[in-house]
């Protein structure tokens, strides 16, 4: 089993305050690479945020889920942060609610990618998937989209469950009840995310949490983690694959 942290921290040379009036995401940064960041930090009221975010970014990445990018980042005094590089060419979020309600083109257009993220949402336990939490962007191809903030969602909202209905009025499927109005969800793309995922190996929780800062998550609850993904994790994605095929997530 390999030991070694999966990307290199992000060394942040100076932050400013996040325009976003949000109480998790408090801070912006640029980097030394010279690229913007939006910083997520352990706060009181989430403390197990950063950790949530930063294992759900690398799960997307490892099974091709369209999320913004996470990594580790140092502080310039000398605190460590979830950093997301910050995307351009984004719709400010009540503009990308009213695209998703409203223009049946678009959502047909990233429909595939919506169910993919929505499968993973159900894994992942995610409770906060508002339109908010959708990013759309400007691209050479047009309008494209991809998910963000996963602040409610792994640890927060205790996982690993075996639970699989999220909250019947959370955000998530509150979203997917108006999202379905226009278009249903695309089954084919939620079970191929279910299988990419199921693609992860046994050491790949080990290996994604061991650059991870103490003080954001103690040893003891990773090894229960760790243990449950080693023996559980396949059985957790089989019966969620089946709720999506016979139609009844
Ligand atoms: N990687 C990113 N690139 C560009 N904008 C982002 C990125 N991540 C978040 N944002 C913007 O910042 C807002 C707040 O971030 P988010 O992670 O959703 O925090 P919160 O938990 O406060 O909702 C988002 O609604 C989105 O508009
Ligand atoms: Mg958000």
């Amino acid at each position: 089993m390999t030991q070694q942290p999966p990307l290199i921290p992000v060394d942040i040379q100076r932050t400013e305050p996040a325009p976003f009036g949000s109480a998790d995401c408090t801070h912006y940064g640029i980097g030394f690479d010279g690229l913007p960041y939006i910083l997520k930090k352990v706060e009181k009221h989430n403390p197990l945020m950063p950790v949530a975010e930063l294992v759900c970014s690398r799960m997307a990445a490892s099974s091709q889920i369209a999320c913004a990018t996470g990594h580790l980042a140092n502080l310039p005094n000398g605190e460590q942060a979830f950093a997301s590089r910050a995307e351009s060419g984004v719709l400010p979020p009540k503009m990308a609610a009213s695209r998703l309600t409203t223009d049946a083109a678009f959502l047909l257009k990233v429909l595939g990618t919506i169910s993919a993220i929505y499968a993973f949402d159900v894994f992942i336990r995610n409770i906060d998937r508002h339109f908010g939490n959708y990013l759309i962007r400007q691209t050479f191809a047009g309008a494209d989209l991809m998910a963000v903030d996963h602040s409610r969602s792994l640890l927060v909202t205790g996982w690993p469950s075996k639970k699989i209905d999220l909250p019947h009025d959370c955000k998530t499927n509150l979203c997917q009840r108006i999202l379905r109005k226009t278009q249903p969800l695309s089954q084919v793309d939620a079970v191929a995310a279910i299988d990419r995922l199921l693609q992860l190996d046994d050491d790949w929780f080990s290996r994604n949490i061991c650059d991870v800062p103490v003080v954001w998550w103690p040893a003891p609850q990773r090894q229960i983690v760790d243990r449950w993904w080693r023996r559980h994790r396949t059985k957790r994605l089989a019966r969620i694959r089946r709720r999506l095929i016979n139609g009844s997530l």
